[in-house]
């Protein structure tokens, strides 16, 4: 054969190739409103730059006559490619070949790219689209999920892990996702559950919408599942690009350095934010705005456990972690899924080079019967191990509240903040006022004359004695009482210095943190 008839032999395998499950699958899929793996691909990656690998793999089931069956590139299609210059791998399961199923071609290419990834030391980014397991190959099948989750464990906190969810996530396919660091959702298209509404029927007895059970909506709000929602395909991708521009392609490096710009103070000033009465709420998400570049923060976990915002922005220039108590949701209390949703960040934060700067306003943990059974100690404990695990420049600044366990957990300096400043609103006590008083003027309050006024003299006492930062201050667990509008200068001054920060850890193989 010719060369010019090798080139167009080729030419021919690669349209057969790439046409995937065909034009009425394509359809199928567009139908529901979803793009097509590879359209999604492109859509993510910088024009021109996506190079595809082992397009032409073929399936290795053989039962149930799938021997006779063509799966172009066994339903996945995988390869390399920059986002806004940024080197990744990808891979993306295409539902229109065989609902996407993962048989153990499939998987091996699956496998292969994400040793690419580990091996180059850049980020994937998966795209799942799949009706799970690949029946017909059995037993390979799962072994195909078991190789991706070794390999999605090891490269835990080497390379950022993100997973987009845009179609059916079933069965054990969904613990791939689980294991990586940054889940996106879309409304309406993306759905993961591990038993479907079907078997939840016939075993349970129960209905229930796939929606309902494990679409865009529940995962990002009450699961907490997915850090990212959005109500379109494109949306998500820009969301993803977002998110890549915040973090470090792995963990020997710093995220890319950005020209430092000022926060838009007109539009948020802290002193029309922060509110005069210490009773009223106020978004933390506007101070946070007040004090990064340009104004700008890239929530984490937006739509879960809204009583503590995660998210990133950078401060002169470079990425920061900021964990803040939301004293709009809650008071800002630490609860079981507040405690997930900031241990986990802080450990991505931490593993990723990447400085934590913490907000705190909180009255404390949250009480209740539902929080002592659902494990509120064990869950708590994840934001303290976290914090006091994490070497990375820790800096904190108390806003106002900081009571009992609330205090200690948010980045104090007993679990090894850098700098703890707080503003003169601070009010550091093992309790608020209120309670304290109740319980250590007890006896005199009961006794006295006119209960109600001694109440009220002894809360007044309380607060005049330990409503402030002063007394934290006198033992140097504040480092700094600072004004509010200095706290970004304060900052950039702490962040700056910290560079070259080196703590000793103790030699052993891991810690063993309250999972
Ligand atoms: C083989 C599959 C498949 C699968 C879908 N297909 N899922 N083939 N194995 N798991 C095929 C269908 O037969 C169909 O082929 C094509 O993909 C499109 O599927 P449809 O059903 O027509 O699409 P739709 O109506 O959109 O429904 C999508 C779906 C449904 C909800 C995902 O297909 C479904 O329920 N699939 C099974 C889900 C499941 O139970 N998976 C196994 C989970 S167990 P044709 O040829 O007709 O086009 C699991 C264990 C992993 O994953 C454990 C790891 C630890």
């Amino acid at each position: 054969m010719s060369l010019t008839r090798k080139r167009s032999d080729l030419k021919k395998r690669t349209k057969t190739a790439a046409e995937g499950g065909g034009k009425e699958a394509v359809m199928k899929q567009k139908a529901v409103g979803k793009m097509t793996a590879r359209e999604r691909i492109l859509a993510i990656l910088d024009p021109d730059s996506f190079h595809e690998y082992d397009l032409f793999v073929e399936h290795a089931g053989k039962d149930f006559d799938m021997d006779k069956k063509y799966l172009p590139g066994d339903g996945v299609v995988t390869g390399t490619g920059t986002v806004s210059g940024y080197p990744v791998c990808i891979f993306a399961q295409d539902f229109t070949v065989a609902g996407g199923s993962l048989g153990w071609m499939h998987a091996k290419k699956i496998t292969k790219i994400m040793d690419v990834a580990t091996k180059l030391n850049v980020p994937l980014i998966g795209i799942n689209d799949s009706g799970g397991a690949r029946i017909q190959e059995g037993v390979n099948a799962l072994a195909g999920y078991g190789e991706i989750f070794y390999r999605n464990t090891q490269a835990s906190g080497v390379i950022p892990q993100i997973s987009v969810i845009l179609g059916p996530c079933a069965g054990g396919a969904v613990y791939s996702p689980a294991l990586t660091d940054f889940v996106f959702v879309v409304n309406k298209i993306s759905k993961m559950f591990i038993t479907g509404p079907e078997v939840i029927k016939t075993v349970l007895g129960e209905d229930i919408s796939m929606e309902n059970l494990g679409g865009a909506k529940v995962h990002s709000e009450i699961t907490g599942n997915a850090h990212f929602y959005a109500e379109s395909e494109q949306e998500c991708f820009e969301q993803i690009k977002d998110l890549l521009s915040y973090i470090p392609w792995n963990n020997t490096q710093k995220a890319l350095r950005f020209q430092s710009k000022a926060p838009l103070t007109k539009q948020y000033k802290i002193d029309s934010i922060f509110p005069t009465n210490p009773r009223q709420p106020y978004d933390v998400r506007d101070i946070i705005k007040s004090i990064a570049d340009g104004s700008t923060f890239l929530e984490v976990h937006e739509r879960f456990a809204p009583n503590i915002v995660v998210g990133f922005g950078r401060i002169d220039g470079n990425t920061v972690g900021f964990v803040a108590n939301q004293p709009l949701v809650l008071a800002g209390v630490l609860d079981i899924d507040s405690s997930d949703k900031a241990a986990r960040f802080i450990r991505f934060c931490d593993a990723f080079n990447i400085p934590l700067v913490t907000f705190v306003d909180l009255p404390g943990y949250l009480p209740g019967v539902d929080q002592e059974h659902g494990g509120v100690i064990r869950h708590g404990a994840k934001v303290l191990y976290a914090y006091s695990e994490a070497t990375v420049p820790k800096i904190t600044v108390i806003l106002r509240k900081a009571y009992g366990g609330g205090y200690i957990a948010m980045c104090s300096h007993h679990l090894k903040a850098d700098f703890v400043f707080a503003w003169p609103t601070a009010e550091i006590a093992v309790m608020g006022p209120e309670g304290a008083a109740n319980i250590i003027f007890r006896s005199e309050i009961k006794n006295a004359e006119n209960p109600e006024e001694v109440r009220k003299q002894k809360i007044k006492e309380y607060k005049e004695k330990f409503a402030n930062p002063y007394v934290a201050a006198a033992y140097g667990y504040i480092d700094a009482v600072i004004d509010p509008s200095d706290t970004r200068d304060m900052l950039v001054h702490a962040l700056s210095i910290s560079g070259q920060k080196s703590v000793h850890v103790f030699k052993k193989k891991h810690g063993i943190p309250p999972f």
